[in-house]
């Protein structure tokens, strides 16, 4: 163990006997703030993790990380992901901190600090601050961010005016706590258990029950415990276990956004987990759990249904999960979750009798992208009526593109007749990726225009190399990589071409012929490529120029030859 330096760590009350008694120092990293309420409640539960730290006898350090949260964050919380990554690696490295809590929740704060705990490699658990309450309105579930794409169109229609919008939305949110629907950070939460990064059953827990603090004490209580078998990161995120999580990600019908995340935390441990592992892993997995935005229920009733073990349960009942993969309970996920069991099925189906069959991700490709993604179980009834019911070719459809230059674009002109946007037009939105937005923006889901609406079409393919938001259901092609600000294919798109999606080959091509693509190309190499807005701060401009791109996790691609630094590295030199 190693010793802080005295006095500044005596001028608050610490003594020089807890100081140098060899005990544990075990960092909180704290990620809730008044800019994050969405973890906020961490500041609470702190008080628990200490009581916990202390108790086995630990010494607990608290410290701020920088903040994200997703709804405020301009022009796009995806930029901070890796800017708190960065912040969090040099407080846990450069202060002698032997072991951290991780406080994760809202969307980015929790692959933030996932990728920080990979590339550093000391004993690190995490706690999840736990999801709101259910919302409620007019006696129906309302889920947070799944309720706003809703109130949109409501509202694009005439149907509610402005006021019965903010009502009708901040019912959504009815308590401290994480979105309540199976959006990124439900996902995220609950990937973190699936990977053993969490106590299990500690996921769903909502985060005003009792229960939460409890598990707040015992997740203190195991971080010492953990530095004390030295279990690292490292031993607990492997091969398997990401796969693992791959797994349990289409079972929950989880976010897309998971896809990137995870790689990243992958890429920082050194862990070879491709894109199409996806779609062979998890593609053929059943939806098994019935939350908003694909189904009926939040949070409140995923944990009572039995939170992650219960998925994990029926997934090892069928031989799809590495019962050995050891979690930080310093047990493997077989034993913790083997005998879990649905306590109520209505929430959570079993494996025999699932919500939707073939819940994962398919991975597409073409002559427009290298790769992108589609949940394809949000496609819905009528989706597939008008796209997908040509006897001929019934998983293919071709229709006119509609293009967008980010999402001030798409505002300004969705609306305008001059489009004239039909029933079996697709949605192009480009300039929302890791270089271009910057930060990769969600504002690949776009609604139809109101005239459409009106006439019933409420979702209209869309295509994009931005990210799109977990508690959106929109049947959409997202993360293409390259994006067209890093000169992918994307860019040479215009409005009127043919656009054909084979969900069978898996491809996605613009119907151009190999001479017309190759002229575009070079004109608009001649014009300079793809104009993006100019950077705004000095840290959109430093991580345009080092940022990969979604397939690959968007990481900071000079970060990744850092690996297990607190093996590898040594200690930092000392400060004077
Ligand atoms: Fe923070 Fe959804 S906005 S969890
Ligand atoms: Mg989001």
């Amino acid at each position: 163990m190693t010793a802080l330096y005295l006095e500044r760590y005596l001028n608050y009350g610490l003594s020089q006997r807890e100081l140098q008694s060899d005990r544990p120092i075990i960092g909180i990293a704290q990620t809730g703030s008044d800019l994050s309420p969405c973890n906020r409640h961490h500041l609470v539960l702190a008080e628990r993790l200490r009581e916990g730290i202390r108790e086995a006898g630990g010494i607990a350090i608290e410290f701020p990380v920088h903040p994200i949260q997703e709804t405020g964050k301009r022009p796009t919380a995806g930029l901070d992901r890796n800017l708190a990554y960065m912040g969090l690696v040099e407080v846990l490295y450069g202060y002698p901190i032997d072991g951290t809590v991780l406080t994760i929740g809202c969307d980015k704060t929790t692959p933030a600090c996932l990728m920080a705990a990979a590339t550093v490699n000391i004993p690190a658990i995490a706690l999840s601050v736990g999801p709101m309450l259910n919302g409620w309105f007019r006696g129906q579930r309302t889920g947070s961010g799944t309720i706003i794409w809703r109130a949109r169109e409501l509202l694009a229609t005439g149907e509610i005016d402005y006021e019965g919008f903010i009502k009708l939305v901040a019912s959504s949110a009815p308590s401290t706590g994480y979105c309540n629907t199976m959006g990124t950070a439900t996902t995220m939460n609950s990937l973190a258990e699936a990977l053993g990064m969490q106590l299990p059953g500690a996921a769903a827990i909502p985060a005003p029950y009792r229960d939460r603090q409890e598990c707040a004490y015992e997740t203190g209580r195991r971080i010492v415990e953990m530095v004390r078998e030295d279990l690292k990161p490292s031993d607990i995120m492997t091969k398997a276990s990401f796969e693992n999580a791959i797994r349990v990600n289409a079972a929950i019908g989880g976010s897309t956004n998971a896809p990137i995340h995870l790689a990243a935390i992958a890429r920082h441990l050194g862990i070879d987990l491709p894109l199409e592992s996806w779609q062979r892993l998890g593609l053929d997995i059943p939806l098994l759990v019935n939350l908003q935005p694909a189904g009926e229920y939040l949070g409140e009733d995923f944990y009572r249904a039995g939170g992650v073990p219960a998925v994990v349960g029926q997934l090892i009942g069928q031989g799809l999960i590495a019962e050995n993969a050891i979690t930080a309970n310093g047990r493997t996920i077989g034993e913790n979750c083997r005998d879990a069991r649905i306590e109520d099925e209505a929430v959570i189906r079993p494996y025999a009798r699932p919500l939707k069959e073939r819940a994962g991700f398919m991975v597409l490709t073409g002559n427009l992208f290298d790769s992108a993604i589609m949940k394809t179980s949000v496609i819905s009834e009528e989706f597939r009526q008008r796209y997908l019911s040509d006897p001929a070719d019934p998983d293919a459809f071709e229709g006119r593109a509609v293009v967008f230059d980010g999402p001030e674009d798409y505002h300004a002109r969705i609306d305008d007749p001059e489009l004239a946007i039909g029933d079996r037009d697709i949605l192009v939105m480009r300039g929302a990726g890791p270089i271009g937005y910057p930060g990769a923006a969600e504002v690949v889901n776009m609604r139809p225009p109101a005239a459409l609406i009106e006439r019933g079409v409420h979702a209209l393919p869309c295509i994009g190399d931005g990210r799109q938001s977990g508690t959106s259901g929109s049947p959409s092609i997202l993360n293409a990589s390259p994006e067209a600000a890093a000169g992918g294919n994307l860019a040479l798109l215009r409005t009127d071409d043919r656009i054909r999606v084979d969900l069978k080959t898996g491809r996605v091509d613009m119907m151009l012929t190999e001479a017309e693509i190759a002229a575009r190309r070079q004109a608009f190499d001649q014009a300079g490529g793809y104009r993006y807005p100019a950077h705004q701060t000095p840290w959109q401009q430093l991580q345009r120029a080092v940022v990969g791109q979604l397939e690959t996790g968007a990481v900071l691609e000079p970060a990744v030859a850092f690996q297990r630094i607190s093996q590898t590295k040594g200690l930092p030199r000392d400060s004077h």
